[in-house]
């Protein structure tokens, strides 16, 4: 126990300077109003690992929503509350990039699951009952907070011994059947820390996706944990694992993960470096998620997509790239390149399509779309093409094109030789 004090305290004394002083903070506010308050869940397990977290979670023994507001009048914060819950967030605005931006306040509670999947109810229990409703050992642990640092660290599942040992346990048998979204955070988890499943959690797992425990959670709630496990860097040893597990098949059913693809989604995060302006335009993410689905047959894509119920512009930005990717793959890597045509046929396309199309080999040509061939413009237009005779209508398009085509190849390079071009396509098309 001693140890564990000791283990605390030294986790907290390598955090940031401005984490110590806000857990001070909060123990002193704490120790005010006369409650007992602990950091929890995975700000604890982060601390413990001496890696950021900025997701700073605290349960409070006693009124949670009253402390919230307490401790946000100390802070300068503003408070939601969410009464059912008997939880609030705390919303900060810091000046200092290694501070949390928002505290969740919980008020200790005992949660009971009606059936399977339901949501919570909630109801005031102490903070063992609060921990054990958690999902991973790992993820279990308290450090109560008082003012002159933490006084203790709270280990009922034996979390840091998982910690040390590297490995993610549930803490009883019906965790992943109380809710299966847990079979995809296991593997997030030991994914980031380099940790494996414990065997007996990983035959729970087994089972639980063998029962077919997944297909009894909302969509909605699969999606959310797909989108966190795609986040993580260099997620393709995830999605080996899910795969394995059985519960990739569930979330994106037919998606071949063979080395070859997973080998794309690891790239994704490379891409930063090499197309910065792109990435920030992007949710790599869903870059990740057209590397699995591209080479589905598009319906078995399209069906996959609307499965996830993404919201509208990522569900445009699936469907889009998903039905044009091939025609775009072919320009890009044909020997001779109709610059006209690339731009005709990316115009509009998501940064994230342009990504997936430099993972797949389209690099030089994708930049040279993105820096130079999207932003050059002829120096006539429409009108100008009529008032050579052509009535309004597609064939204007047309010639626009086959202009603008010889234009980025340098052909006519300004007004004079694009009109003449245009006359000649003109007398052609007739
Ligand atoms: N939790 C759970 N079961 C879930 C989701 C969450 O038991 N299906 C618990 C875990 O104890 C977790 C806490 O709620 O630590 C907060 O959840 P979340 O913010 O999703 O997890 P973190 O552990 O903070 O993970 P991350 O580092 O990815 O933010």
């Amino acid at each position: 126990r001693d140890r564990a004090v000791e283990m605390a305290r030294e986790a907290v004394e390598a955090a940031p300077a401005g984490i110590r002083a806000l857990l001070r903070a909060v123990g002193r506010v704490a120790e005010e109003e006369g409650v007992a308050v602990y950091a929890v869940g995975g700000f604890v397990r982060d601390l413990l690992l001496g890696r950021p977290n900025l997701d700073f979670d605290i349960v409070v023994e006693g009124d949670g929503i009253a402390f919230a507001h307490t401790l946000a009048r100390e802070l300068g914060g503003r408070v939601q509350e969410v009464p059912r819950f008997g939880t609030a967030h705390i919303y900060l605005e810091p000046d200092d990039p290694a501070l949390p931006s928002r505290i969740d306040v919980a008020t200790a509670r005992r949660e009971f699951y009606e059936h399977a999947a339901a949501l919570p109810r909630v109801e005031h229990a102490d903070l063992h009952e609060d921990l054990y409703r958690r999902d991973f050992s790992i993820n279990a642990m308290a450090i109560r907070l008082g003012s002159s640092g933490p006084s203790g660290l709270i280990d009922f599942f034996g979390g840091l011994k998982d910690l040390a040992a590297g490995q993610v346990r549930i803490l009883h048998t019906l965790s992943f059947v109380e809710d299966p979204t847990r079979l995809i955070r296991a593997v997030r988890f030991a994914h980031r820390y380099g940790f494996r499943l414990e065997p007996e959690t990983e035959a729970c797992a087994r089972a639980a996706v063998a029962e077919g425990f997944l297909a009894r959670v909302s969509r909605e709630r699969l999606r959310n944990e797909l989108l966190l496990l795609l986040q993580e860097q260099g997620c393709g040893g995830a999605l080996q694992m899910l795969a394995e597990l059985g519960v990739l098949e569930a979330l994106l059913p037919g998606v071949p993960l063979d080395p070859e693809v997973q080998g794309l989604v690891d790239a994704v995060d490379g891409l930063v470096e090499a197309e910065p302006e792109l990435c920030r335009l992007s949710q790599l993410w869903l870059v990740k998620l057209l590397v699995l689905l591209h080479r589905l047959p598009l319906s078995a894509g399209v069906a996959a997509v609307k499965r996830l119920r993404l919201k509208r512009a990522e569900n445009q930005a699936c469907l889009q790239v998903l039905a044009g990717w091939r025609i775009a793959h072919d320009l890009m890597v044909a020997p001779h390149a109709d610059a006209a045509s690339i731009v005709a046929a990316l115009a509009e396309w998501p940064a994230e399509g342009l990504l997936l199309l430099v993972l797949l080999g389209g690099g030089e040509r994708v930049a040279a779309y993105w820096r130079e061939w999207r932003h050059v413009r002829l120096e006539i237009n429409g009108a100008d093409v009529q008032a050579l005779g052509v009535p309004a209508g597609p064939r204007v398009g047309r010639i626009l094109q086959r202009v603008l085509s010889a234009r980025l190849s340098g052909d006519a390079p300004d007004r004079e030789t694009q009109l003449a071009l245009a006359r000649r396509f003109a007398a052609q098309e007739e």
